[in-house]
Parts: C-alpha cells; structure tokens; sequence
C-alpha cells in the first residue's frame, strides 16, 4: 500500500537533497525564529519545493511543515520537517534530514527521512516494512538494561531536578550512552545499531516521519509517560523489548529495586 506516495516521496528526497547539499557547508545566514529555533536558507528553499510539488500532485490533501504551517483540511496529512537538525546542518555536522510523513486520520502511514550528508534514508510503510537504502532494517535483540546502548538528546535537560534521579539510573545501569540526538538518534535503534533513544521535548515533524520506521523495524515509540506522542511531548524510542523496563525506571524516579539509588 501507499506505493505511489512513496516513490513520490523518495522523488521529493531527491530533490531535499540536492537543494540541501548545494547550500550545506556554505556561509549560510542563520536566522533566530520566535521559538527560539534557527532557520536557514535550505529549510525554507527545502519546504517550499515540497509544498509546490504536493500542491500539483495530490492537491486534495492537507499540508503541515514546521516552516509555514498548515494548509488545507483533509483526513490525509503530509507533515514535513524540511531540515531536521539545523543546528547541526548549519554548523556543517552530518546529522540533518528531511523528515516526510503522510498521515491518514492522524496514524503517520509512510515514513521517510533523507540524511544525504550521511549517505541514509530510510523509508517505511504501515504493514510494507522499514529500509535503509533499500535493504530491511531490524531493531536489536537486546532485552535488559545492562545490554542497552542508551542515546539521550538534550541530556541537560533530564538533569534538572524533576528527571535527575530516573536519568542517572538509566545511564548508569546501561551498557553505553551518547549524546545523539534529532531524528538519528531514533533510527539508529530502529536499524539495531542504539537500543533506546530519549526525547524530551519534540513537535510533530519532528517524529511524524519517524513512528513508522521504527515501529516496522519491530520497535516501540511512547512519551516518556507510557502515553502515546502528542505535540510538545517527549519521545522514548526502544526496541520493543526494553520499552516497559525504561518506563518503569523513568516513573520510579530512580527509586528501582536494586539501583541502590
Ligand atoms: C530539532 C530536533 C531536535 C529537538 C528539537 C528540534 P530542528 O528540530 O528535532 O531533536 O530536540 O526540539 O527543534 O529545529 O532542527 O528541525
Ligand atoms: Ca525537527
Ligand atoms: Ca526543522
């Protein structure tokens, strides 16, 4: 199913990329948005060519892109994050994709993220499967914490008081942690290279792309809470086996049996 949007969307990548990596490691101007977050040349060049694109090819359906906003009031939904990691983008680090999603009554039904400085994209979906330059991925076979690489994004901000205790845990019972954040983070659970990734603050372009390749890869996403994601939520990523032992670790408060915390 959805063969069509996605070879439309992997012709929409392959377009991304190319306005990207033209303006990738040039002098760029960075922009500060009201949120606070940067903006660049390419994330408005990037979402304004999709948006043209999507206007000639399914005029009916709905548009949301972090750039401009929503357009439209269909069931089905395009959701785009034209460069996820500007930050990193902006300061010539490898780490930044195009994020495109298609939802349908709100369920993301295709995935795709475009990481071209990285040489990956991985496309999903629902019930076809998650692939990394075309061959299967799989999520890692790891089923405790002491065998759990950990990927925390924005680590200081589970060091204020509120998230302090169940984060010390949780890194100090796994096997390794990182610092890898944005969309990456995610996928390296959902290819089995990383077995948890950790979020705390995310919007819908952000993830949209991102729930259908992990989950067809066999792993699991949920806020922190245990609650499905929402606008403004946190994410926790795994590989399906370590989801309940996290979140039994996060709503402890690192007061779990045996952490001697
Ligand atoms: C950012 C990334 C990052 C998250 C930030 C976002 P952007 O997106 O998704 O992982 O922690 O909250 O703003 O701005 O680079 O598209
Ligand atoms: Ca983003
Ligand atoms: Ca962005």
């Amino acid at each position: 199913m959805y063969e069509e949007e996605l070879a439309f969307a992997d012709a929409l990548a392959e377009e991304a990329a190319e306005i990207a990596l033209s303006l990738y490691g040039t002098d760029l101007e960075v922009r500060t948005k009201q949120d606070r977050t940067p903006v660049t040349e390419a994330d408005v060049g990037v979402e304004r060519m999709i948006r043209a694109r999507l206007a000639e090819r399914f005029p009916d359906d709905a548009v949301l892109g972090e750039e401009s906003g929503r357009t439209g009031d269909a069931p089905r939904v395009w959701v785009i994050d034209p460069i996820d990691g500007t930050k990193n983008f902006a300061t010539g680090i490898q780490i930044w994709a195009t994020l495109i999603a298609l939802l349908v009554e709100e369920t993301p039904v295709l995935g795709l993220a475009s990481a071209p400085a990285l040489g990956e994209r991985y496309v999903a979906t629902r019930g076809g499967g998650a692939t990394l330059n075309g061959g299967p991925i799989r999520v890692s076979e790891a089923t405790s914490l002491d065998e759990a690489f950990v990927l925390a994004a924005g680590e200081s901000s589970f060091l204020a008081a509120r998230d302090r205790a169940w984060f010390v845990e949780l890194a100090t019972r796994s096997r390794r942690t990182r610092g890898f954040g944005d969309f990456w983070a995610h996928l390296l659970v959902a290819r089995g290279a990383a077995d948890v990734a950790l979020e705390p603050e995310l919007h819908v372009w952000d993830y949209a792309a991102l729930v259908p390749i992990v989950e067809e890869a066999g792993g699991r996403v949920s806020t922190l809470d245990g609650t499905p994601l929402r606008e403004g939520g946190s994410m926790l990523t795994t590989n399906g086996h370590l989801h309940d032992e996290v979140l039994s670790v996060v709503r402890n408060g690192g007061r779990t049996a045996g952490s001697g915390a």
